[in-house]
């Protein structure tokens, strides 16, 4: 078919006209044949029937005409006419979606029909909305950020913006990845690239702090592999994990937790040997940043049982609560433990953390449903707490 209306006076006069239409409202860029790649992973070729309705205005302009003239538009490309009962009452019922706002509605329908959406997954009005909200909420939050890049406000709506709460799409989600082409159509980088990928690098990609953290009697660093041999015998040990999420582990899979931990991967999962200041491990600690916005995170911590009773894990728990307030801008740190770990709850209460959830039977562990306490601490009251 493709082949035919290649050849087809006809057809091959009605796609030069797409095609001229295309240049006029997006310029005359060449495609590469990485944007043509793309291009065909992604969209699909127009159906013959569809030039003389994109010609007319009643269904949009391709996305993308590829280098060869080939006309290219999202797999769903009538599919709205079919949601709003047919194509003649396409402009009905999508200018509806700006009800109150015809003005609005108008304009968004001209921007639809001239295949100006091309870098949205789902080319709808919910999703034409829904992309200008997240990209408005982008927009105010860099404002925020830009004053002071730990602004509460400001990581929730980036955070959201971004990559969406709950039921609330992000735009990551929403956009497709885009292509070179793309940039040269916009003068400049892509929604894509302006609204995620560069917020994303500025706002929400946790830089590492400088190490080792020091306290009074400790240090903390980021595991090495000669960590494990410290680990083997109380991560081997029955009793010792039974309050744990993992079960015993030997040797070669202690040594393979610590290098896993080794590992940078995106910088938001800190996995800390606790060491005294000449170097003997006492015990390990972890901060895994998450959260919208990635403004929370869970700490985690143990202590070997030849240092327990000295105050160790308190100490080192109250540096990575430093750590994430001051070096990360966390707004809330909080922790999940086995409700029957009494020393893990006595810890969290010496931190000053509060006991905001008891969960009932919640989690299988180890052969049973067991309950857990969630603890949590907010950086106002842990500034408040220092004075
Ligand atoms: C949870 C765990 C880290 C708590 O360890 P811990 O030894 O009780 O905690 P610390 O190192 O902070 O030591 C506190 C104790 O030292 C005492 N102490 C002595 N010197 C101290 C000092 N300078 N500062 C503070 N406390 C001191 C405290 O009074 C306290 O003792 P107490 O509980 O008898 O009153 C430990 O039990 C553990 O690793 N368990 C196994 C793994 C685990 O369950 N991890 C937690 C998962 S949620």
């Amino acid at each position: 078919m493709g082949d035919d209306t290649l050849t087809d006076p006809v057809h091959g006069g009605l796609r030069n006209e797409v095609r001229d239409r295309f240049v006029a409202v997006n310029g005359d860029h060449a495609m590469s044949s990485e944007d043509d790649a793309y291009v065909r992973e992604h969209f699909v070729e127009a159906p013959p029937g569809a030039t003389r309705l994109m010609l007319d205005g009643r269904l949009p302009l391709p996305s993308y005409v590829l280098g060869d003239g080939t006309a290219m538009v999202p797999a769903d490309h009538g599919r709205l006419a079919e949601l709003a009962g047919g194509l003649d009452r396409l402009h009905d019922w999508f200018v509806a979606f700006w009800e109150g706002d015809e003005a609005a509605g108008e304009r968004e329908w001209q921007a639809y029909l001239s295949g100006q959406h091309a870098g949205l997954r789902e080319v709808s009005p919910v999703r034409i909305r829904q992309v200008a909200e997240r990209v408005a909420e982008a927009r105010a939050a860099l404002d925020l950020l830009r004053r002071d890049p730990h602004d509460p406000i400001g990581r929730g709506m980036l955070g959201e913006a971004v990559d969406g709460v709950i039921a609330v799409p992000g735009l990551d989600a929403m956009l497709l990845p885009m292509t070179a082409y793309d940039r040269l159509r916009a003068g400049g980088p892509t929604i894509r690239e302006r609204w995620v990928d560069a917020p994303r690098a500025a706002y929400l990609t946790p830089a590492p702090p400088v190490w080792p953290l020091r306290t009074e009697r400790l240090l903390l660093r980021p595991h090495e592999l000669g960590d494990a041999d410290a680990f083997v015998t109380a991560w081997g040990s029955e009793e010792w994990t039974s309050l744990l999420l993992s079960r015993p582990m030997n040797r070669a899979e202690v040594v393979e937790m610590v290098r896993r931990r080794t590992e940078r991967g995106d910088g938001t999962f800190l996995g800390l040997a606790v060491t005294t200041l000449d170097g003997t491990v006492v015990g390990d600690s972890i901060l895994h940043l998450q959260g919208t916005g990635l403004s929370e995170a869970e700490i985690g911590w143990t202590v070997l049982p030849e240092h327990a009773g000295r105050g160790y894990a308190t100490e080192a728990a109250r540096a990575v609560l430093r750590l994430g307030f001051e070096h990360y801008g966390l707004r809330r740190i909080m922790a999940n433990l086995d409700v029957r770990n009494e020393r893990s709850a006595a810890l969290c209460e010496r931190l000053g953390m509060r006991r905001e959830v008891h969960r009932i039977a919640d989690f299988w562990s180890k052969g049973e449903w067991t309950s857990s306490y969630e603890y949590a601490l907010l950086r106002e009251e842990w500034r408040a707490a220092r004075g």
